[in-house]
């Protein structure tokens, strides 16, 4: 019998990554598109498995009898039924490092294209209507406006750093973070969303989705927004209920809204979003830059190895 352990890769990953496991006589692996049957079994009896976005729930991991290790390309683990994980002692870990700066990028993108109405005006254009340049709605600058940050973990903090650089004023949201921490990097605190909300230009969503957070953006709180906030959610479909968005964005009652994430993935034709204009989308790829792809293969194969050699780094194991 092969003495090597035997790792899963349930949707491929950066080639980075795979490679580390090729280099390492230690394991062998096999690399799989979805969940179908012939994983199922081949799940009974591996060592470890990555997972990118596939579900992977209870029932499928309460049949594991050697899975030591679950490895989440990503940080969110939503997807992962944490209760058999937990019942069986399985160690969830996260790609924790790799992947905040990207999807910090993506959310100073989106709030450009949605604040300089990239749509419109790059349509103008191309379609030959560069006259109409005076007749335009305006568009609307970074500079000077405040935004609040939900959620202050990973990525909250890499985009404070870049809101700074616009030289916006940041406002933070998250009662588990000192106020502090916050005000070190140049946050405010803030403790009330209902009241502070009010008075924001932009909102980011950074936070889980949780039973919590599921639908902490809803109707009454979006009536109550300046009608130029923009809205951004880049965190996780749920956190902002969007029948009420599109509600809110179809009465006026805010400028615009982006998202990387939806409550269904991928989201249904008809969903109403899909064909507000309003609203700028991206199909959950905030962290889906070359450079990131790769950070994230090399650190899901290399938490699976670090697990097995007894170095894992805290930081990159979810407390369940
Ligand atoms: N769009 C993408 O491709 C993409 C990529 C990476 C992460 N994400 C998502 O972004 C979110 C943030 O990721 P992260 O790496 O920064 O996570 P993180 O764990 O580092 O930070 C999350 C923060 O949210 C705070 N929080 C938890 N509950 C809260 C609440 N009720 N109110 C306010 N704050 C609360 C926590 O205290 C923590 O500081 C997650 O939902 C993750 O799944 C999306």
């Amino acid at each position: 019998m092969s003495s090597k352990k035997k790792v899963l890769i349930i949707q491929n990953i950066h080639e980075a990554g795979i490679n580390l496991l090729k280099d390492n006589p230690s394991y062998e692996f096999e690399i799989f598109n979805e969940i179908n049957d012939e994983v199922k079994n081949k799940i009974t009896d591996c060592d470890a498995i990555s997972i990118r976005t596939a579900k992977l729930p209870n029932e499928i991991i309460r049949t594991a009898k050697n899975l030591k290790v679950i490895s989440r390309h990503g940080v969110g683990y939503d997807n992962v039924g944490l209760e058999a994980t937990k019942d069986k002692g399985i160690t969830l870990t996260i790609t924790a490092t790799a992947n905040a700066v990207a999807v910090a990028e993506h959310v100073m993108f989106m709030l450009l294209n949605i604040s300089k109405r990239k749509n419109m005006y790059d349509e103008t254009v191309k379609s030959g209507k560069f006259i109409e340049r005076n007749n335009l709605p305006k568009t609307i600058e970074l500079w000077g406006k405040k935004i609040l940050i939900a959620g202050f973990g990973r990525i909250g903090r890499a985009l404070i750093k870049r809101c700074l650089g616009f030289e916006m004023k940041v406002y933070v949201y998250d009662p588990y973070v000192e106020q502090n921490t916050i005000t070190s990097l140049g946050g405010e605190k803030i403790n009330n969303l209902n009241e502070t909300i009010k008075d924001m230009d932009a909102v980011s969503l950074h936070l889980p989705l949780t039973s919590e957070t599921k639908n902490l953006i809803n109707y009454d709180l979006l009536k109550t927004l300046k009608k130029n906030c923009i809205i951004i959610n880049a965190a996780r479909g749920g956190i902002i209920n969007e029948e009420d968005l599109n509600k809110a964005l179809n009465e006026d009652l805010i400028f615009g809204a982006g998202l990387d994430v939806f409550e269904t993935e991928p989201p249904e034709n008809n969903n109403p979003l899909l064909k507000n204009e309003k609203v700028f989308l991206s199909p959950h790829t905030a962290a889906f830059t070359e450079e990131c792809m790769i950070r994230m293969g090399k650190e899901t194969t290399q938490n699976i190895i670090d697990f097995f050699e007894k170095k894992l780094e805290k930081s990159k194991i979810v407390t369940l």
